[in-house]
């Protein structure tokens, strides 16, 4: 990897000391550029005439995410973020009273509210899969947990608090042995590691642009298996996701594009799909070695502050680090970071709200670095750190 030619695509790179890839990360210069000149196209020349000239470069926005996830192009939509993403995907299912989800402790808050959506509306049960002793989820616990009102596993692959990586490639072939539908939010996993949807066996996946793919933010995408996208309905369409056919019918498009509707953000989605060739010519097993690598090294000199303790678990731990402080609100802790040029979050319990009660997590601070930093950077932060709490 070359990392100084990437750093110097880096807009962002002289003026920020980025460590909030998990929250957006910093876009390389060709998707600024991608974003831009496509938006002074529409201004030079109107938006429907910019579409139909550069028809070609928009529609190979599917054939680069299809790529970048193993899928096929007709399995792919793009949407505005992973949640509208993951939500088209859960709405579409048909679900009845007494029908049970099995989701993990690590939820991400916007999926585990449309759940509770669907307990009111619709009568389903939600049952929590545990976790085992580091933290990670038990496929073993999973699997007993399947009875025949089990139609959905739902679970979150990198949760959006910490550096765990639960088993999604193990929860598929659980899914896959029971027949059950299994709906993986990937939004802190693609851009990070390699992802392969026939690997993962899941039947959708959702994910955004702009985390740790690099691309702007308002783009993200569904994937939806071919084979069971044929047999549901999304829950809402317009005349793009179905042709009105005669004056009482319609037909819905046979492929992924059904949850997409007619009008979009075309500049972004160029943008996005410069993000896309961007990780793939790069590589993203060499991505993953070097962001986590990154990850660790912070994770071993936050270990040597008597006062810090890491709150990631699992296993394995990815590129999102997690700390908190004795004694020290992390929330002035990353404003002072950030008026010194350094960018972290701070993530809330009611993000992962299961996770966090069980662990009786405070607000926590959240460093994300990704393979454009570098260990000087790594070092800067924790001196800059260290400064601040003494
Ligand atoms: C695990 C996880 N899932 C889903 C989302 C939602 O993504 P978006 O904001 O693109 O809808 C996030 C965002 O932080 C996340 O961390």
């Amino acid at each position: 990897m070359d990392i100084a030619r990437i750093r110097a695509e880096t807009p962002g790179i002289p003026g920020r000391l980025h460590l909030n890839n998990a929250g957006a990360a910093l876009m390389p210069a060709c998707v600024i550029d991608a974003v831009i000149g496509y938006t002074e196209l529409e201004g030079q020349i109107g938006g429907y005439e910019a579409a139909a000239q550069e028809a070609g470069r928009l529609d190979a926005v599917y054939d680069d995410v299809a790529k970048l996830i193993g899928a096929e192009r007709a399995e792919i939509a793009i949407m505005e973020n992973a949640t509208v993403a993951w939500d088209h995907a859960f709405y579409a299912l048909d679900l009845k009273p007494g029908d049970r989800i099995l989701t993990a402790e690590v939820e991400y808050a916007a999926n585990y509210v449309a759940f509770l959506q669907r307990v009111k509306r619709d009568g389903i049960e939600i049952d929590v899969v545990p976790s085992d002793a580091e933290g990670t989820l038990d496929v073993g616990a999973l699997e007993r947990m399947i009875d025949a009102r089990t139609v959905l596993i739902a679970v979150t692959w990198i949760p959006t608090n910490g550096g765990l990586v639960n088993p999604a490639a193990e929860v598929g072939r659980v899914a896959r042995k029971h027949g059950i539908p299994y709906l993986l939010d990937a939004c802190q996993a693609v851009g990070q590691m390699p992802v392969d949807v026939d690997e993962l066996g899941c039947d959708f996946l959702s994910a955004t642009g702009r985390k740790f793919l690099r691309g702007p933010r308002g783009t993200g995408f569904l994937y939806a298996r071919k084979t069971l996208m044929e047999k549901i309905e999304p829950a809402m369409i317009d005349h793009f996701a179905a042709e009105w056919t005669s004056r009482d019918k319609y037909a819905l498009r046979a492929d992924a594009r059904r949850f997409e509707s007619w009008e979009n953000a075309y500049a972004l989605r160029l943008g996005f799909s410069e993000a896309i060739r961007y990780a793939l010519d790069i590589g993203l097993d060499a991505i993953q070695d070097r962001a986590w690598m990154l990850a660790d090294r912070l994770r071993a000199q936050l270990a040597e502050l008597p006062n810090v303790s890491i709150t990631d678990t699992g296993a394995k731990h990815c590129a999102i680090v997690s700390f908190s402080i004795d004694g020290v609100e992390p929330a002035p802790i990353a404003q002072a970071l950030r008026a010194d040029g350094i960018n972290v979050s701070v993530s809330q319990p009611s993000s992962t709200r299961i996770d966090a009660e069980k662990r009786n997590l405070p607000y926590v601070l959240r460093a994300s670095p990704h393979y454009y930093n570098d260990e000087a950077e790594i070092d800067r932060f924790m001196a800059a750190l260290a400064a601040l709490i003494g």
